[in-house]
C-alpha cells in the first residue's frame, strides 16, 4: 500500500481518542504474581501505597470501608508462637510512606474480623494516594494502619496476620471520619478522568491459585466469561455489624454431587447436609460471604456431616480437617467432577434456590509453615457457633459483585457460579448504575471444567438422574466399594429435606430404581425389590415433629430491588 493521508491518520486517531472517552469502561485491577498462604495458596491484588517511596503490597479485596495495611511492626508483637518475616513483601514500613496524612494514634485492641480465626488488631487510620495501575493514583484513600493483628487456632497456636483487604468501597462515596478520605471504587465512577467507570460497583472472581484460575476484578463491571449461570441479586444492610461483610443470604442446603461421570460415593448425589442431624436447626440460615476469610464456617453439625462423607481427620489444634491423602477415596474425590453444593435462596424470597457448585478440586488447600512444620492439605470446613460464613475457599468458585448505587446509603450485591480453569475469553461488561441482572456466559459450568476433572468411569447421565439419599453414614470414610442406597431423583422439582420431600424422593426413586436395574441380571433385579422398602424404613426413622409443621409464612421480601430507587432496608 502506498501512502496513508496524514488527514486519515488524525481523523482515525481523533475518532479512537473519542470512543475512549466518551464510553465509559470497567476498569481491571492488577493481581499480584505471587500467592499467600499459610492456609491457600490464595490470589491478591496488587496496589502501591504513597507516592514518593511508594510500596507496592498484596491485598485480599472484598473489604469494606477502610483499606487494611499490615505494617512491619506486626512481627514484633510478643504474643506470636511461631516466626514473622518482616521484611515480607506483604507488610508495610509505615516510616517509609512519605506522604501519609492525618495518621491517628494507634486505636484501641479490638477484634479483627479479617482473618482465620479469632484476632484482635490495633490500628490506626490515614490516608494517602494509592495506585492501582495503568498509572491511575487515587488520592486520599482511607486506610488502616494495622501494627498489631495475631489470631489464636484452637489449641493455642498465635500465628500473625500478614496479608491486607483491599477496600471495594461502602455504602457511601466518601468515609468521613475525622476527613474526608475516598475508595478505589467511588473515587474511579466519580473522578476517574479517561478511566472513568461507569457505576460504583464492582465484579469479581478471585480465581484459584492452585488450579491457575486467574483472580478478576473490574471496578464498574465484570468479565461475563466469569459468571455461568443466573446471577442472584440481594439487597444489602449498609451498616451492618460485621465491618467487612454484609453480604448475607440465606443458605437452605449443603449437598454432594458429582458434575459428570462416575461418583466416588456410593451414591450419585446426597443433599440435606446441612441441618443433618440438628433437629434445632432452622433453615435457611443466614451466611455471610466473606472474601477476607479463608474457610467454610459452618456449624458443627454441618461440617460433621459433609466429612462423614470425606476420608479427612479433624485437627483440633488447628480446627481444621486434614485430608488423609493415602486413602484412595482422596484422590477420587479430589480429581473426579465430584463437588460440593451450596443451595440459596435466589432474589432473597422462598420462591426460588440457586445452587453453587464447589468442586472438591478446590478444596484441596494447603497449610503451611507457620501453621504446620511439613506442608499439609486440608479440606476448609471449620466448626463455630455462629457468625456462619464462606470465605475464599467458597469464592474460588463464586462470583461476587457488588452496586453501592449513587452511594446514598442502598445497595445491592450479587452471587453467580463462576466457571472452571476452562472459562471462555474474557468478555468485559459495564455494571449500570442501577442493574438488577447480570448476564452470564453462554458457556455453561460443566464446560468450563471439562478436559480439567478426571471423572470417574461409569455414571448416569447427571441431567437425567439427580436426587437425594440419606444413606448410613456412620463410617468416616465412604468410599465407592460401600453399600447403600444408589440413587434417588427429585426430576427437577423444588424438594425440601423435610418429611413430604421424602416421601416423594421415595417414591421417585422407588421407581427409577426398578428402572435403572431392568437391564441387570436376574439375581439383582429380584433384589431390587427389597430397595424402596429400605427407602422407606429410613423415612419413618427421619420424620421428626418440627418437620413436619409447616414453616411460618416471613415477612415479603423484594424480590426484585427496584432498578432506580434502591431503597434502604431498614431492618
Ligand atoms: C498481647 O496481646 C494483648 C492484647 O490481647 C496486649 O495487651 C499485649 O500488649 C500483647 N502483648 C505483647 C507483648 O504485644
Ligand atoms: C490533619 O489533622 C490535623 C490535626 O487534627 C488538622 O489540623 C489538619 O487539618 C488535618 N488535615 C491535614 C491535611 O493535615
Ligand atoms: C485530598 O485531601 C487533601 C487534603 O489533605 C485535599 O486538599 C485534596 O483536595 C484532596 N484531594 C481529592 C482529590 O479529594
Ligand atoms: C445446630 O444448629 C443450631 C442452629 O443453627 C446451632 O446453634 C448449633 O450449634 C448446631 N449444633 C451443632 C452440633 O452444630
Ligand atoms: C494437628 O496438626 C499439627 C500439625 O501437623 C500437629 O502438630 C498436631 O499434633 C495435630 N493436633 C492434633 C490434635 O491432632
Ligand atoms: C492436592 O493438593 C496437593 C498440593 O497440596 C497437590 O499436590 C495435589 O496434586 C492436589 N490433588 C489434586 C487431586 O488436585
Ligand atoms: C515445628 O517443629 C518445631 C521443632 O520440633 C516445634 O517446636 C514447633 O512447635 C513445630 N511447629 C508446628 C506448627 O507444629
Ligand atoms: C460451641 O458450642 C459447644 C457446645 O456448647 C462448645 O463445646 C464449643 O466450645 C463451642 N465452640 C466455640 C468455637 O465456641
Ligand atoms: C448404620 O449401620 C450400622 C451397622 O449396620 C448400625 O449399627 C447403625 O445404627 C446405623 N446407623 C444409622 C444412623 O442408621
Ligand atoms: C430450596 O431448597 C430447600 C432445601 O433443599 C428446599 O427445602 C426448598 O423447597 C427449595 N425451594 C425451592 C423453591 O425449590
Amino acid at each position: 500500500m502506498a501512502h496513508i493521508k496524514p488527514f486519515t491518520l488524525l481523523l482515525c486517531w481523533f475518532v479512537a481518542a473519542t470512543s475512549v472517552v466518551q464510553a465509559d469502561t470497567p476498569f481491571e485491577l492488577t493481581w499480584s504474581d505471587k500467592t499467600y498462604g499459610p492456609d491457600g495458596p490464595w490470589q491478591a491484588v496488587s496496589v502501591s501505597i504513597g507516592t514518593g517511596a511508594a510500596q507496592t503490597v498484596p491485598l485480599y479485596p472484598g473489604g469494606r470501608w477502610s483499606t487494611y495495611i499490615m505494617l512491619t511492626d506486626i512481627c514484633d508483637d510478643k504474643n506470636l508462637t511461631v516466626s514473622c518475616d518482616p521484611d515480607s513483601s506483604s507488610l508495610v514500613s509505615i516510616e517509609k510512606l512519605d506522604t501519609i496524612t492525618n495518621i491517628t494514634e494507634p486505636n484501641n485492641w479490638d477484634d479483627y474480623e479479617y482473618s482465620s480465626v479469632p484476632s484482635v488488631y490495633q490500628s490506626a487510620i490515614f490516608y494517602d494516594s494509592m495506585n492501582i495501575g495503568y498509572g491511575t493514583s487515587v488520592p486520599n484513600v482511607s486506610m488502616s494502619g494495622v501494627y498489631h493483628a495475631y489470631q489464636t487456632f484452637p489449641g493455642g497456636l498465635v500465628a500473625p496476620v500478614t496479608v491486607g483487604i483491599l477496600s471495594m468501597g461502602a455504602p457511601t462515596l466518601n468515609h468521613q471520619w475525622k476527613e474526608t478520605m475516598t475508595f478505589i471504587t467511588s473515587y474511579m465512577y466519580t473522578d476517574g478522568g479517561a478511566r472513568k467507570t461507569p457505576s460504583y460497583s464492582y465484579g469479581m472472581h478471585i480465581g484459584s491459585a492452585a488450579l491457575g484460575i486467574s483472580g478478576s476484578i473490574y471496578l464498574g463491571g465484570y468479565d461475563k466469561s466469569r459468571l455461568v449461570g443466573e446471577i442472584s441479586t440481594q439487597s444489602f444492610t449498609p451498616y451492618g455489624s460485621a465491618p467487612g461483610g454484609n453480604l448475607e443470604i440465606g443458605m437452605t442446603d449443603v449437598g454432594l454431587g458429582v458434575g459428570t461421570g462416575g461418583s466416588p460415593w456410593a451414591y450419585d448425589h446426597k443433599d440435606c447436609l446441612l441441618s443433618k442431624s440438628n433437629s434445632s436447626m432452622d433453615v435457611p440460615i443466614t451466611v455471610e460471604v466473606n472474601p477476607e476469610k479463608p474457610y467454610l464456617y459452618l456449624p458443627q453439625s454441618t461440617c460433621d456431616a459433609i466429612t462423614a462423607e470425606l476420608p479427612v481427620t479433624f485437627n483440633s489444634s488447628l480446627g481444621l480437617y486434614f485430608w488423609d491423602t493415602k486413602d484412595d477415596a482422596y484422590t477420587r474425590i479430589t480429581s473426579s467432577a465430584a463437588y460440593l453444593s451450596f443451595t440459596f435462596e435466589k432474589d432473597m424470597t422462598e420462591d426460588a434456590n440457586t445452587t453453587i457448585k464447589v468442586p472438591f478440586a478446590l478444596l484441596n488447600l494447603t497449610l503451611e509453615d507457620p501453621l504446620v512444620n511439613q506442608s499439609t492439605t486440608y479440606f476448609p470446613c471449620y466448626p463455630v457457633n455462629s457468625s456462619y460464613s464462606l470465605g475464599r475457599a467458597f469464592l474460588q468458585a463464586a462470583f461476587v459483585g457488588e452496586n453501592f448505587g449513587n452511594g446514598n446509603g442502598n445497595g445491592i450485591w450479587y452471587l453467580g457460579q463462576a466457571p472452571g480453569p476452562g472459562a471462555a475469553k474474557k468478555d468485559v461488561t459495564s455494571i449500570g448504575l442501577s442493574d438488577n441482572n447480570l448476564p452470564a456466559s453462554s458457556s455453561t459450568w460443566e464446560d468450563t471444567w471439562n478436559g480439567y476433572w478426571h471423572p470417574l468411569p461409569g455414571g448416569d447421565d447427571p441431567s437425567s438422574s439427580t436426587g437425594t439419599t440419606s444413606s448410613n453414614s456412620s463410617t468416616s470414610h465412604t468410599a465407592a466399594g460401600d453399600s447403600g442406597l444408589s440413587t434417588g431423583a427429585k426430576a427437577g422439582i423444588g424438594v425440601g429435606c423435610g418429611a413430604a420431600g421424602i416421601i416423594l424422593i421415595a417414591a421417585i426413586a422407588g421407581v427409577l430404581l426398578i428402572r435403572r436395574r431392568r437391564a441387570a441380571a436376574a439375581a439383582q433385579a429380584a433384589n431390587a425389590n427389597s430397595k424402596p422398602i429400605q427407602m422407606g424404613d429410613h423415612t419413618t426413622r427421619q420424620l421428626r415433629p418440627q418437620e413436619l409443621e409447616a414453616k411460618p409464612a416471613e415477612g415479603q421480601m423484594p424480590v426484585e430491588v427496584p432498578a432506580d430507587s434502591i431503597r434502604y432496608e431498614l431492618g
